[in-house]
């Protein structure tokens, strides 16, 4: 039995006082999702108030991005030993957003994913379609490259320590949230890509579904056999609506 996640994805928003609210709304929602696992991934500035604000809870935390250097001259980037320095226990990689508009290509992603692995962190390696590929039926391709860059460079024992999340791109911030059945599909397609490696993998490795998931449709694509939980964009900035995803995955 795996048990749920909920991971919120803040991307770049959020301010101290307006964190500070959110993390102490979410704190005291807790005991209500004690059932299910949940982090929160903050932007780097914020690592710290965060640490924080959830020391001595059940919230994890995490980053949205990681570099695939260990450390060195690289400005401007962010190590994942930094990151454990400031207590993340998750890193998203390969985020769309990341793709899309800062060119990271499927080896970049691997690597970043192995970087984050070396330091300790538990990456969430994001997959997922455009509007475009799905219409021309290249998401099982599409999704099936993204994971296999990762299988080839790190192993599918890689797996054993990290978070799948699909993520179709035309979900993403849009309001359009892909069906259970259509969430389902996919996930079941990347469970047995995994499977033919590794059944035992396969099996206990938790595959999260990202794309528009609010309140109204977390319980609904939650339910469905291999979908293990949500990356949650817009909603997680909202504590009521986080805290209530949060429960749909406790089974509340
Ligand atoms: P959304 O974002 O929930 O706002 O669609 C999801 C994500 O980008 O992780």
């Amino acid at each position: 039995m795996r048990t749920k996640l909920v991971a919120g994805n803040w991307k770049m928003h959020g301010s101290l006082a307006a964190n500070l609210r959110l993390l102490e709304a979410l704190k005291a929602a807790a005991r209500e999702f004690a059932g299910a696992r949940c982090a929160v991934c903050v932007p780097f500035p914020y690592l710290q108030q965060a640490h924080a604000a959830l020391a001595g809870t059940e919230i994890a935390l995490g980053a949205q991005n990681v570099s695939e250097h260990d450390a060195g001259a690289y400005t401007g980037e962010v190590a994942g030993a930094m990151l454990r320095d400031f207590g993340c226990r998750y890193v998203i990689v390969g985020h769309s957003e990341r793709r899309t508009h800062y060119a990271e290509r499927d080896a970049q992603v691997a690597a970043k994913f192995q970087a984050a692995q070396r330091a300790g962190l538990i990456p969430i390696l994001c997959v997922g379609e455009t509007l475009a590929e799905r219409d021309n039926a290249e998401t099982d391709a599409v999704v099936g490259r993204q994971l296999g860059a990762v299988l080839d460079a790190a192993g599918v024992q890689s797996l054993r320590d990290a978070v799948v999340a699909y993520e179709p791109v035309w979900a993403i911030g849009t309001g359009r949230t892909a069906t259970p059945t259509q969430a389902q599909t996919v996930h079941e397609f990347l469970r047995a890509a995994v499977a033919r490696q590794d059944a035992d993998i396969a099996a206990r490795l938790t595959i999260l579904y990202g794309g528009s998931v609010k309140p109204a449709n977390a319980a609904e694509l939650f339910a469905m056999a291999d979908v293990d939980g949500g990356l949650i964009g817009g909603a997680s900035l909202v504590a009521e609506d986080f805290a209530s995803i949060c429960k749909a995955a406790a089974g509340r």
